[in-house]
């Protein structure tokens, strides 16, 4: 079992690749933080999982950042893996003339914004659990122009992946 005696907290953990991902370290022997903005979402995953937590959580809040943190600390006694995973991809997400302003700031709130406030208020519990893993969603539009128009969620995770980068050096 990789993540025996693991504390894991995944944002993003009620659906789709976060939700896939909390039962795949859970088998893998950690104990798991389901974070997610729909706290429903949240507690279903986290009841597939024997001992899980599940948190209600906005990634783009710094106060929900600190709170989720904090919850994982109070109820774990530590944490070792932070998996910033949550992310939307907006429906009005267009092209560079077509897409609203809202829509940006929304995106790189969530997407980007989420990932930095995550680490912001992630990895000194990591340091005071003596090291730890942290782990960022992109996706390959970062590298790559995407064949559809979806240019803030491009932006947004051309930024998670230099962050990343960043993060690691
Ligand atoms: N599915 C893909 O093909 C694909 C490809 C590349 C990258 N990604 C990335 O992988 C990650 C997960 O994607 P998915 O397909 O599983 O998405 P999904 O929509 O199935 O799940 C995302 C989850 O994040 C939650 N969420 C949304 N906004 C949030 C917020 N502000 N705070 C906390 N939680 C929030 C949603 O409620 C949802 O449960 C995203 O970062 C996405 O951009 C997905």
């Amino acid at each position: 079992m990789r993540l025996k005696d693991k504390v894991a907290l995944i944002t993003g953990a009620g659906s789709g690749i976060g939700r896939q991902s909390a039962l795949l370290f859970a088998r893998e022997g950690a104990a798991v933080v389901c974070v997610d903005v729909n706290e429903q979402a949240a507690r279903d995953t986290a009841a597939a999982i024997p001992g899980a937590l599940a948190v209600r959580a906005d990634v783009s809040s710094g106060a929900d950042c600190e709170r989720m943190v904090a919850e994982a600390e109070k109820c774990f006694g530590r944490l070792n893996v932070l998996f910033n995973n949550a992310g939307i991809m907006h429906a009005k997400d267009d092209d560079s003339v077509s897409t609203d302003e809202s829509v940006w700031d929304l995106t790189l709130d969530v997407n980007a914004k989420g990932v930095f406030l995550g680490c912001k208020h992630g990895i000194p519990a990591l340091r005071r659990a003596g090291g730890g893993s942290v782990i960022n969603t992109a996706s390959f539009v970062a590298r790559m122009g995407a064949a559809t128009p979806q240019i803030a969620y491009t932006a947004s995770k051309g930024a998670v992946l230099a962050m990343t980068r960043e993060l690691a050096v």
